[in-house]
C-alpha cells in the first residue's frame, strides 16, 4: 500500500526531473547506498557460509554496516529531507511523509542491529540464537532497503539535487567529510 503511493508521487515529481550530472555530495550518497547493499550481502553470506560464523569477521561487518547507516540516515534525515520538504511545501508534505514511514521501520530494525552488535563477540564463538536473529534482520533489511534506496537514488535524489541550495550541499560534504575521519 505504501509503495503504491509513493509510486504515484515517483510519477509526478518524475516529469519534473531533468537528466544532468548530480553534485558530488548527493553522488557520495548514491555510492553509501550501494556499499550499505555490499555490507548487508556480505553480513548474509558470512551467516550463511557453512559451519560456525566467523565471529570476528560478522562483528567488524555489523560494525561497518552501522557506522554508513547512522551517517547516512543523519544526512537524511536531518539535512536532506528537511530541505526537500521546505523546497517543495504542501505539494511534497504527503510522500516525504511516506519516506519518513519508511525510515521508521528502517530505524527499528537498526536499533535492532545495535543491540545484536553490542552483544557479538570480537573474538570467540556467538550465541546461536543471536546468529539466528541477526540473520533475521539481515533478511529483513535486504527486503527493506532496496525499493526505498531506488526511489531515493531515481527520484528524490535528483530532484533534491535541482532544488538545493549551496549551503546544503556544504553541509552534506562536510558531514560525509567528518565521517570519513571517525572511520
Ligand atoms: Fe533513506
Ligand atoms: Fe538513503
Amino acid at each position: 500500500m505504501i509503495y503504491l503511493q509513493v509510486d504515484h508521487w515517483l510519477v509526478v515529481w518524475s516529469k519534473a526531473l531533468n537528466d544532468g550530472p548530480l553534485p558530488e555530495p548527493i553522488t557520495t550518497m548514491i555510492g553509501e547506498h550501494e556499499r550499505l547493499l555490499v555490507l548487508l550481502g556480505e553480513i548474509s553470506n558470512c551467516i550463511a557460509a557453512q559451519g560456525v560464523p566467523d565471529s570476528r569477521k560478522l562483528a567488524e561487518l555489523v560494525s561497518s554496516f552501522l557506522l554508513c547507516m547512522d551517517m547516512h540516515v543523519h544526512k537524511e534525515e536531518d539535512i536532506l529531507f528537511p530541505c526537500v520538504r521546505v523546497a517543495l511545501g504542501s505539494d511534497a508534505a504527503e510522500a516525504l511523509d511516506i519516506f519518513e514511514i519508511e525510515h521508521a521501520t528502517i530505524g527499528n530494525l537498526l536499533s535492532q542491529f545495535h543491540d545484536l552488535a553490542r552483544r557479538l563477540p570480537g573474538k570467540g564463538t556467538c550465541d546461536p540464537e543471536d546468529i539466528r536473529q541477526l540473520g533475521e534482520l539481515t533478511s529483513q533489511a535486504c527486503e527493506v532497503m532496496p525499493p526505498h534506496i531506488f526511489k531515493e537514488d531515481n527520484v528524490l535524489y535528483p530532484l533534491a539535487s535541482q532544488m538545493i541550495s549551496q549551503e546544503t550541499l556544504r553541509k552534506l560534504a562536510t558531514e560525509a567529510k567528518n565521517a570519513s575521519r571517525t572511520e
